[in-house]
């Protein structure tokens, strides 16, 4: 590899194929989650994967390129650790809570890898590949703030539910503390 052209090009494939692992994993998740709001918004996020991965087959036909896969190993690692912890039988509570980080990490990945990728298109004028990508991005960006709004939430509730004293006192504490604000991505 020699050219930001090629480092572009692989990085699209690297996308490619993370966006088709995430179609498989992601019904998986929506089954196990119990909150209908979330589970509402796992299932809209399946539809914008879709159209992500279909955005992305768009880029690779506007480069005049075939759309190919290259493994994507980091959302393949994350998935990896999802499945470590499944080994651990967790109860249905703390389920809850490793989709919902587990789904953060997830997004997080989708956003830096997206805003790398946007930045190669801009700098090689691809503009129609800039434009698709910024649409995955914004995505991906919502659906990071919709995680982070709700995981603490749930951890307070589930905290409260599943008799943990010290979990449940803490979670009032963290109630009236500030919610961390996120690092803007754009
Ligand atoms: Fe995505
Ligand atoms: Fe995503």
């Amino acid at each position: 590899m020699k050219t930001l052209h090629e480092l572009f090009l692989h990085e699209l494939q690297d996308m490619y194929d993370a966006e088709q692992q995430l179609t498989k994993a992601l019904p998986e998740v929506e089954k196990e989650t119990t909150d209908p709001m979330i589970k509402q918004r796992v299932r809209q996020h399946l539809t914008e994967t879709e159209q992500h991965v279909r955005n992305l087959e768009a880029c690779s036909q506007a480069l005049g390129e075939k759309a190919k896969t290259q493994k994507c190993a980091g959302i393949a690692g994350i998935l990896q650790e999802k499945q470590s912890a499944m080994k651990e039988k967790p109860s249905t509570e703390v389920l809850q809570v490793i989709n919902l980080t587990g789904s953060t990490k997830i997004e997080h990945y989708e956003i830096c890898a997206y805003t790398g990728l946007i930045s190669l298109a801009a700098m090689m004028g691809h503009t129609e590949c800039e434009r698709l990508l910024k649409q995955n991005l914004q995505d991906e960006n919502n659906m990071a703030e919709f995680l982070e709004q709700n995981t603490r939430q749930t951890i307070e509730k589930l905290g409260a539910m599943t008799g943990d004293a010290n979990m449940a006192a803490r979670g009032q504490t963290m109630a009236q503390s500030q919610t961390p604000q996120r690092t803007p991505t754009r």
